[in-house]
């Protein structure tokens, strides 16, 4: 596939596909697993976001993720730095990125 890209200041994620039915455990979960359990794993900063603990971690009191309501949810706000610390804290994620999880949140934040 022909892409062009233009690395003139820092190198842009890219833009990853949305599936019409998010998977928390096929979808969300990697991205975890990829940018975030470095720092966010279990007796290190919370959220705890392994894959045996992330579900219950995010959901639990709607602490972080309020099913349904993507833009009340502090997760969100994180990815966006808006209203919290940015996270992860050394890039703010392609807008692909944050539309999933914002999409699995709407969802109903199911744990599929
Ligand atoms: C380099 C380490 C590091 C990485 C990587 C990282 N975080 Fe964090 N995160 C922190 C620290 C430290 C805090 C504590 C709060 C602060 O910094 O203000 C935190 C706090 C949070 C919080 C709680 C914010 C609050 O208001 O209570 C959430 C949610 C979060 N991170 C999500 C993520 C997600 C999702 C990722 C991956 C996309 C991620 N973090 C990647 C270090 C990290």
């Amino acid at each position: 596939m022909a892409t062009s890209c233009y690395y003139d200041e820092m190198p842009v994620e890219a833009e990853i596909p949305i599936p019409d039915v998010v998977s928390y455990s096929k979808d969300i979960q990697p991205l975890w697993d990829q940018d975030c359990i470095s720092c966010h794993k279990p007796t290190a900063t919370s959220p705890d976001l392994t894959a045996a603990n992330s579900y219950l971690a995010l959901t639990k009191n709607n602490k972080y993720v309020i099913p349904g309501n993507a833009a009340a949810s502090s997760l969100h706000k994180s990815l966006l730095g808006e209203g919290a610390a940015l996270m992860p804290p050394a890039q703010k994620w392609s807008d692909s990125k944050i539309a999933l999880v914002d999409k699995w949140i709407n969802a109903g934040a199911p744990n599929n």
